[in-house]
């Protein structure tokens, strides 16, 4: 039976910083999805943010300033994606230490993030010059575009003879207030041609564009990315803001004109143009858009310069980028090397270490005890078992850190095992070797033990797994502290 990896993709939305995270996010999700994981998305987001992703089974705080409350989110996932403008590279290194990969997506070289594998999707991403560093895999290039599942396939684009129908979009909030002053262009300019008009839910100027729009103007509200693609599909070129639309473009192969409206779009539309996909008008604030538009439009006008665009932009995003992304995680997670251990018997430096990861969310889920332990019961706790000569205290090392700890509590011949790994080295079957090297060496150190017992709550899967694997049996079910348990016994044998 294999069990379904979990990963959790933190992300953020707002007015602000807009919502293309959150469509990459969700699209990565989808990827995971597929490949049989479960995946929770953990969003810091505004109220514009929720309109637009409306996805019940999110959940919203700002994970960034509430640590403690993201780290007891997080615990047990395998894989967390981080994809953020907000984050410092001390939350990415926290977030890294309480997962076996952590996966961030960039746009700008922003950080140097501490991950396994790092995303940037713009066409020119393999020149952002990002340092190297051996344990960290760069995923470069349109190849690992973040497309929602609507735009996975497309058929081949066909260039129509005119332009006769136009695509707006400028994402969920036109935050600079485009769409009235393009419709205007393009009633006036292009009466005869349709002027398929995207509003986002987080639109605040719809009277505007109300009053611009002609008879061929038509308004579609807060589509889905279904309806977006259908209407890609069927318009001549589209004119739109430079964030994450233009992947979706690229994949349906419509020809766009470009806007900039934000500061952070500014590299991706330049890559974009580099790459031969995009005319770009200019940015937001020009006082010139009419005279950009016509010089953008009467370029794309001709047929033959919109199916080579089609095409480039069809060669360049195939669609597979998300599903490329969640097979690179999980590949890394298959292959990854297992370290190696070193036990030796725990010791007063151990006292911080062991404090931590008793307190470590997974861990005092699984114990019967679940409370929060705090310093000073705990060094006492801890001195007391070191001198306590019915415990045997070990501790695993890898490269010389601290990885986990296994203690015996040893009453005549039974031994009553407690065993837990740092949260970075948990479900890469470590424990088995932590136990199996432990049982040698609690047997050697009491050489009359002729059984060892192992008390685990029902729902903790992963141990129940760790200790039938190393040969434990099920003795019986029981109740420890009012929780429901079994115990497993392993019987030693005789050394004859
Ligand atoms: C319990 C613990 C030591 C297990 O060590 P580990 O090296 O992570 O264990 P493994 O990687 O071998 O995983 C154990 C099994 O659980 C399975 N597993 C992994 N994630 C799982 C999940 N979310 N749900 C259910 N089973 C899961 C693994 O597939 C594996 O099964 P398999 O052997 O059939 O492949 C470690 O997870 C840990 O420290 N947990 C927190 C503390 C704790 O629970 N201690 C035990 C108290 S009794």
């Amino acid at each position: 039976m294999t069990f379904q990896k979990k990963v959790f993709i933190l992300t953020e939305g707002s007015r602000k910083i807009g919502f293309g995270h959150l469509a990459r996010c969700s699209a990565l999700a989808e990827a995971f999805r597929k490949k049989g994981c479960l995946v929770k998305l953990v969003i810091n987001g505004d109220s514009a943010a929720r309109k637009f992703f409306s996805d019940q089974s999110s959940l919203w705080f700002d994970w960034i300033k509430q640590k403690k409350k993201l780290l007891v989110e997080i615990s047990g996932g395998e894989v967390v994606v981080v994809d953020s403008y907000l984050a410092r590279v001390s939350s990415y290194r926290e977030i890294a230490a309480a997962c076996s990969l952590l996966i961030c997506l960039d746009d700008n070289k922003r950080l140097e993030y501490p991950a396994d594998l790092v995303v940037n999707a713009a066409p020119n991403a393999d020149e952002f010059k990002y340092s190297n560093c051996a344990s960290r895999r760069m995923l470069l290039g349109t190849k690992y575009a973040l497309l929602r599942r609507e735009f996975w396939q497309a058929p081949v684009a066909k260039a129509r003879a005119k332009l006769t129908k136009f695509f707006l979009s400028f994402g969920g909030e036109d935050l600079r207030n485009m769409t009235p002053k393009v419709l205007k262009y393009l009633t006036k300019n292009y009466p005869q041609a349709q002027k398929l008009v995207i509003c986002g839910r987080g639109f605040r100027h719809l009277a505007a564009i109300n009053k611009t729009a002609d008879a061929r103007t038509k308004l579609f509200y807060g589509p889905t990315a279904r309806e977006m693609k259908h209407l890609m599909e069927i318009s001549d070129v589209a004119i739109c803001a430079g964030g994450q639309t233009l992947f979706e473009l690229s994949r349906v192969g419509l020809p766009a004109a470009i806007i900039g409206v934000a500061e952070n779009q500014r590299r991706h539309i330049s890559s974009w143009k580099k790459a031969g996909f995009i005319e770009v008008v200019g940015w937001w604030d020009t006082r010139r858009l009419a005279a950009g538009l016509e010089h953008s439009l009467s370029r794309l006008e001709p047929a033959k310069v919109r199916q080579s665009r089609a095409e480039l932009g069809q060669g360049l995003v195939d669609g597979q980028g998300a599903l490329r992304v969640a097979e690179a995680a999980l590949e890394r997670l298959r292959n990854a090397p297992v370290p190696s251990l070193h036990l030796r018997r725990a010791a007063a430096r151990d006292c911080r270490a062991i404090f931590r990861l008793s307190n470590d969310p997974e861990v005092r889920r699984n114990s019967f005890q679940t409370q929060a332990i705090d310093w000073t019961g705990h060094r006492q706790w801890f001195d007391g078992k070191l001198h306590d000569p019915t415990t045997f205290f070990l501790v695993a090392e890898v490269e010389g850190k601290f990885a986990g700890q296994v203690r015996f509590a040893i009453t005549n011949e039974t031994a009553l095992v407690a065993i837990s790994l740092k949260a970075t080295y948990r479900r890469r079957h470590l424990g088995r070797t932590l136990l199996s090297q432990a049982i040698s060496l609690c047997r050697r150190a009491h050489p009359r033990l002729k059984r060892i017992l192992a008390q685990v709550k029902i729902k903790n899967q992963p141990s129940r797994r760790l200790f039938e694997s190393v040969g434990f049996s099920r003795s019986r079910n029981m109740t420890v502290r009012g929780q429901r348990a079994i115990e497993y016994v392993f019987k030693l044998k005789d050394k004859g």
